[in-house]
């Protein structure tokens, strides 16, 4: 079959090296794709935002399946458009992407559902917000409604950088329209894990967990980023916290989106933090993690194409989903200055390194493609994953093999999966 993928970065690199084993495809193509996608799948340039292209590109070529990697054209309705012209696609329709593209809605839907999550008052105006912060304790997390990068959370030590932050969200709109409402919740305190699931509307099957570094610096010092490494399995993810999401989280959230008349088909990306009173939702997200779909999915034992037409087809029940009993950890290689202000256009040497050697990855997320010579175009610039037995070992190998390459302003931390030494 023909399969089609929409995104550019790791995570939808890792799709498409995922899709390539499939033995039901034959052939894939990528809009817009990367240098590193280039490997499996003919990319073709199209933005993931024009929907129209997107869908005559699949008519035109009688793609069987497209799938949505990213966030943005999600919960932008990509699925209903595709699905007005009758096409095959992989993610949640508009009505239920809301899931990720509003936090507002998300909340309120926890709320409504009994499902944990931080105390939340949602805002439409910025001077009921002001008011509001005269009431609360400190530190106290702002977020902007919309999608914004994963850069519209703001936490605030005091009444000044609250004010400020509620300002420059509601008023200076520095997150443009995703700040026309605002949540500001309960800052809450334990570790992060993202729990990643295929769901069919009905069935839900989970995935194994990860665990991601946001920061930019060591030490969870400096801005939030995309995320700059990852590691899977997270120890501290017990059986006990397993079960409790299951019976609280995982399928009353589905349950949830359907009595709201908002059926999710596609991936449920759980942001879960353990806290002394048990795991809470920091987030959904509708699509999968950047970068843990880099460490998810090279354990996935599945052929992911039927894992997808299950969840189409609303017969997810009948798969078993299976992870190897070991664990993966990806360090990104970022260029110096991200998220912030970075030079791009510098070559990238050392990719044949990773060749055929079983149980390494370099999945591209900002490069391209110029006169045979693969440079950095992005603030992250390849994710570097390796395998091993356990996670100490797949941490030591991650590491060795961000030694083979080279580029100009090469920047990555260097205490990705530091936590699982203390687990
Ligand atoms: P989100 O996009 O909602 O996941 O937020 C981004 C990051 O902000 C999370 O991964 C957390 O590190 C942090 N964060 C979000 N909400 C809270 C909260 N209620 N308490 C503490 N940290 C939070
Ligand atoms: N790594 C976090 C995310 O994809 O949102």
């Amino acid at each position: 079959m023909k399969v089609f993928i929409v995104g550019s970065g790791g995570r939808e690199h890792a799709i498409a090296w995922k899709v390539a084993q499939s033995e039901k495809v034959d052939k894939i193509y990528c809009a817009p794709g990367n240098a590193g996608i280039s490997e499996y799948a003919e990319c073709v340039n199209i933005q993931a935002m024009e929907f129209e292209k997107l869908v005559n590109f699949a008519k035109e070529k009688e793609i069987d399946l497209t799938i949505i990697g990213m966030d943005d054209p999600l919960v932008g309705g990509v699925v209903d458009a595709f699905e007005k012209e009758g096409l095959r696609v992989f993610g949640p329709r508009k009505n239920a992407a809301i899931l990720e593209g509003s936090k507002a809605f998300s909340k309120d839907l926890m709320k409504k559902y009994q499902i944990p999550t931080a105390a939340y008052q949602t805002f439409e105006e910025a001077e009921e917000a002001l008011k509001y912060l005269n009431t609360v304790n400190f530190p106290i997390v702002l977020k902007a409604d919309g999608l914004a990068l994963g850069k519209g959370v703001l936490i605030c030590n005091n009444l000044e950088e609250a004010k400020n932050g509620v300002k420059s969200i509601m008023l200076d709109k520095q997150f443009g329209a995703a700040g026309n409402q605002m949540v500001i919740e309960e800052f809450l305190v334990g570790r992060e894990v993202s729990v990643l699931s295929f769901v069919d509307g009905n069935t839900i099957k989970i995935m194994t967990s990860a665990q991601d570094h946001k920061r930019a610096k060591d030490g969870d010092k400096g801005f939030n980023t995309g995320g700059m490494g990852t590691f899977s399995p997270s120890p501290f993810y017990t059986k006990e916290i397993d079960e409790f999401c299951k019976k609280y989280i995982y399928q009353a959230t589905v349950d949830a989106m359907k009595a709201e008349g908002r059926s999710f088909q596609g991936i449920i990306f759980f942001g879960l933090i353990l806290t002394e009173k048990g795991p809470k939702v920091l987030e959904y997200n509708a699509r999968f993690g950047d970068p843990e779909a880099q460490v998810v999915l090279p354990r996935m034992k599945n052929d992911i194409i039927e894992v997808m037409e299950a969840c189409i087809d609303g017969t997810l029940d009948n798969i078993e989903l299976e992870f190897e009993d070991n664990a993966a950890v990806c360090v990104i290689l970022a260029s110096d200055g991200y998220p912030e202000h970075y030079e791009k256009g510098f070559p990238i040497d050392g990719l044949e390194n990773f060749k055929e050697k079983e149980g390494y990855y370099v999945f591209h997320a900002g490069t391209k493609l110029a006169e045979e010579k693969i440079l950095t175009n992005g603030g992250r610039v390849l994710g570097v994953t390796a395998k091993g037995k356990d996670l100490k070992t797949a941490r030591k190998n991650a590491y060795q093999a961000t030694e083979w390459i080279d580029f100009k302003n090469k920047y990555m931390r260097t205490d990705i999966g530091k936590a699982i030494e203390e687990a």
